[in-house]
């Protein structure tokens, strides 16, 4: 009996501490729980878990209670987070080539898109992070970028003239509001409902799931389908986070991003269509561009190629063939 609850206890200790996690990591993201990304962070979490037998534990932070998306790319930085999805905007100001790959009207269709991200452009990018002490893992969806505006639809490029447009912390996306001839507001994206709500600012920009879920719809009810821009989302690693751990659960994170990525796909499609449904029914008013108003669009950011891209100028000919090749067939 004595022996009997010996080894019992010894095993039920023995089963505890193989139960106990080796890392208990954070995982930061700013959009809300039920949102695609965060639940492709989910999906990542439990993958990670089940196939390091539990020794690496993420935590995910949703609604971006670790800071806004800047704060967490510095956090990354020094360890502080150890994980994070962002989007590619914030996430150019520490690795300036990535605004190659979310040039203003770049992409022809999400196929394209997504033709670039998972070839061998793509992967170049993902290993071009080397000084900063971040690293990438895999690629999110978001979407394509549209305009919207609490007092007037934006119909026309005049349309755009006197309007303060809330953009992402960075700097392409301050230049394509110049461009366009408005006034860019860089604002934390948690910050832009009361914005709009205010009168601080008169419009925004971004895909149908967010537009839908931060409820900005109540407040600017104008959409505008021009599709300015395709902005992925990226999943990140912190560096020192990244050398504490063995080459073996390394390749398991990996893999295992690369399968939430997958996830995250499916549902983001899913989700786009309804967030535009359930925006549409609550009386949000949508305006397709003319293709040449879309037209004068495009002409008016043509020139900041020249600024961004001119040391990518065979990177950025190559997703320009690339999107000519797929509108051929
Ligand atoms: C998208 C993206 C967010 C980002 C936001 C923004 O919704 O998923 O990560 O913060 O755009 O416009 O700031």
């Amino acid at each position: 009996m004595c022996i009997a609850t010996a080894c019992h206890s010894r095993t039920e200790r023995e089963k505890a501490q193989a139960n106990v996690p080796e890392f208990v990591l954070t995982y930061a993201e700013n959009q809300a729980e039920d949102y695609p990304t965060t639940q492709g962070a989910y999906k990542f979490a439990e993958l990670v878990y089940e196939r390091t037998g539990g020794k690496i534990e993420i935590q995910v932070n949703a609604g971006g209670v670790l800071g806004d998306e800047k704060t967490v790319i510095e956090q990354l930085q020094f360890g502080g987070v150890d994980f994070a999805r962002v989007s590619l905007s914030p996430l150019a100001e520490f690795v300036p080539k990535l605004n190659v790959l979310q040039m203003p009207y770049l992409y022809t269709s999400r196929e394209h898109m997504w033709k670039v991200l998972e070839g061998s452009i793509g992967d170049d990018f993902m290993n071009s992070f080397g000084g900063s002490n971040l690293v990438a893992l895999s690629w999110y969806d978001a979407g394509a970028r549209n305009f919207y505006s609490a007092a007037k639809p934006i119909e026309s490029l005049e349309d755009m003239k006197g309007l303060n447009i809330r953009v992402q912390e960075s700097e392409l996306m301050m230049d394509t509001i110049e461009a366009l001839g408005a006034t860019p507001v860089p604002t934390a994206f948690g910050e832009v409902y009361s914005g709009l709500q205010t009168g601080k600012i008169d419009g925004a920009e971004n895909n149908w799931p967010s537009y839908e879920s931060t409820r900005h719809y109540e407040v600017a009810k104008y959409y505008t389908l021009d599709e300015h821009t395709r902005v992925p989302e990226l999943q990140l690693a912190a560096q020192p986070t990244w050398d504490k751990l063995s080459p073996e659960y390394r390749c398991i994170i990996k893999e295992c991003a690369l399968e939430s990525a997958k996830y995250e796909r499916q549902l983001w499609a899913a989700r786009e269509k309804i967030s535009e449904n359930f925006v549409r029914n609550a009386g949000c008013v949508v305006t397709e561009l003319t293709p040449g108003e879309k037209a004068r669009f495009q002409e008016a950011v043509a020139p900041m190629y020249e600024k961004y891209c001119s040391d990518y100028v065979d990177i950025i000919n190559a997703i320009m063939e690339a999107g000519k090749a797929m509108s051929a067939h």
